[in-house]
């Protein structure tokens, strides 16, 4: 069984509507939606936002659903001027930026853990994935809904990511961001957690976020509807590659 959450129930649609044969569990005031996507028996979830929200969901997914891998997947915003909306990031290493347990530990070090960033596993895999939805994107989402945003040759990266308590929406804090972690390409708030859960029960993670805005004064516009409408159509594409 494949554990996939997302943040919001807007980044996860998608692949509801996809889902076959749906069984549903409620537990600690989430939805649990077991069932067939692309063949492949998966349990679907939205954590809802933030690190302990997403700390928890991953935590009963492991403990009572018995899954072998877990993927996230949701937006993100890019703190890197390369990064376009409409690009993907597929995670390398996953950092909480707002752990700071100095003097005791030193700047982002998860404590007893020793490390400041934990590894994803399976992303060549879904790098390949996702090259391979890149190409035939349009057939995902509307060509309205793409002129919208304004997304016309979507990228796709293989990078780090910075998870962190706080929607990001200010030049001063990416700079803040880009001297804590200089590798980071992305910000959001989920990931980093996660990745902590599954490393602690040994279950391989990954995760893919697409870019929803660029982490600046404008960052919160027409979130949902990008969640909705262009999102959770590319996770959909993505898993079907992956899963095939
Ligand atoms: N998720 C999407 N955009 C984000 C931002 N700007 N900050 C934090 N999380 C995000």
């Amino acid at each position: 069984m494949i554990g996939i959450i997302s943040a919001m129930q807007e980044e996860i649609q998608a692949l509801l509507h996809q889902l076959q044969n749906i069984t549903t569990t409620e537990k600690g005031m989430r939805t649990y939606y077991a069932g067939t996507l692309y063949h492949k028996k998966v349990i679907l979830v939205f954590s809802r936002w933030g690190k302990v929200a997403s700390a928890v969901t991953t935590t009963q997914l492991i403990n009572d659903f018995n899954v072998s891998e877990i993927i996230f997947t949701g937006v993100a915003g890019g703190i890197k001027n390369e990064l376009n909306i409409g690009d993907i990031v597929i995670g390398r290493n996953l950092y909480q930026h707002d752990l700071n347990a100095s003097p005791f530990y030193e700047k982002l070090e998860i404590p007893i853990l020793k490390k400041k960033y934990l590894e994803t596993s399976n992303a060549s895999k879904l790098m390949e994935a996702t090259k391979l939805f890149i190409r035939n994107y349009n057939q995902f989402i509307s060509k309205s809904d793409a002129q919208f945003f304004n997304i016309t040759y979507p990228n796709v990266w293989f990078g780090d990511i910075a998870s962190g308590d706080q929607f990001i929406s200010s030049l001063k804090k990416i700079k803040k961001l880009n001297k804590l972690i200089p590798t980071a390409t992305c910000v959001e708030m989920e990931g980093a957690s996660v990745a902590q859960v599954c490393y602690e029960y040994n279950i391989p993670f990954s995760i893919i976020r697409i870019i929803s805005d660029k982490a600046n004064d404008n960052a919160h516009i027409d979130f949902p509807k990008f969640a909705n409408s262009i999102a959770s159509n590319y996770a959909l594409g993505i898993l079907k590659n992956y899963f095939a």
